[in-house]
């Protein structure tokens, strides 16, 4: 399309952006989830498979029911977010590729009869989401803190397992355990007090290559 974002933007979502641990009392509204969502799902997909599942988990509840799961440096930061993302991926994910992909019919029995390309594109394309929906979560002025220091098979029993209902989903849309999580990322408004310096980055001869 050729427009492009200005500074202000860029820094917000590239060159001011942390990752948070510590947040402002201020809450999350379930309107500003709602629109988080609303934005990264325009983000692309291979196939436009769309794999990727979110449970926000916003109450104390939910919170507890996480907890067991979390890496010890994981938990204070966890709990005390005003919202914790799991970041899943749906195994199943082909079954709506007719409606997200109903020009090619054949796509979606390719995917069934391969379950190792299934698996494959789901991580891809939910690791893809997960990043979109931090840098939505950026464009709409919130913070985040993303975290692989959990205990996978915990999470997938607790919140996805056979039978039971995706928590704080309004209908079960996970029911046979064939959901399984990709990563966590807790949402607010982070406290620039509790910030460690920046990191450094590699430069760009050291990441890249013109050929
Ligand atoms: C997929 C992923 C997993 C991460 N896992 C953890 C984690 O388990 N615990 C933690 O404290 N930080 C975790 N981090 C945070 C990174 O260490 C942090 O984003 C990185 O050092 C850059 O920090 P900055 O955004 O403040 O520059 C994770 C980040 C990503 C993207």
């Amino acid at each position: 399309m050729g427009r492009t974002v200005d500074d202000n933007a860029l820094d917000t979502l590239f060159r001011d952006a942390r990752t948070y641990a510590k947040w402002q009392p201020r809450p999350v509204t379930d309107e500003t989830v709602h629109r988080l969502y609303d934005l990264l799902k325009w983000a692309p997909t291979s196939a436009n498979s769309s794999p990727a599942r979110f449970a926000f988990l916003r109450s104390t509840e939910a919170k507890e029911r996480l907890r067991p799961a979390l890496a010890p440096l994981n938990v204070e930061k966890t709990m005390t977010a005003p919202v914790t993302v799991i970041v899943a991926y749906d195994l199943k994910f082909y079954e709506q590729l007719p409606k997200l992909f109903p020009h090619s019919p054949a796509m979606a029995k390719l995917f069934e009869n391969n379950p190792e390309m299934v698996e494959t594109t789901a991580k891809r394309n939910s690791s893809l989401q997960g990043a979109y929906l931090i840098m939505a979560a950026r464009a709409l002025g919130l913070d985040c803190g993303p975290m692989s220091g959990f205990d996978h098979a915990k999470v997938d029993e607790e919140f996805f397992a056979a039978g039971k209902p995706c928590f704080g989903c309004d209908q079960e849309f996970f029911p046979e355990g064939h959901v399984k999580t990709n990563f966590l990322c807790n949402l607010g408004y982070g406290d620039p007090t509790a910030l460690y310096p920046r990191l450094p980055r590699l430069a760009f001869s050291e990441a890249c290559s013109l050929l």
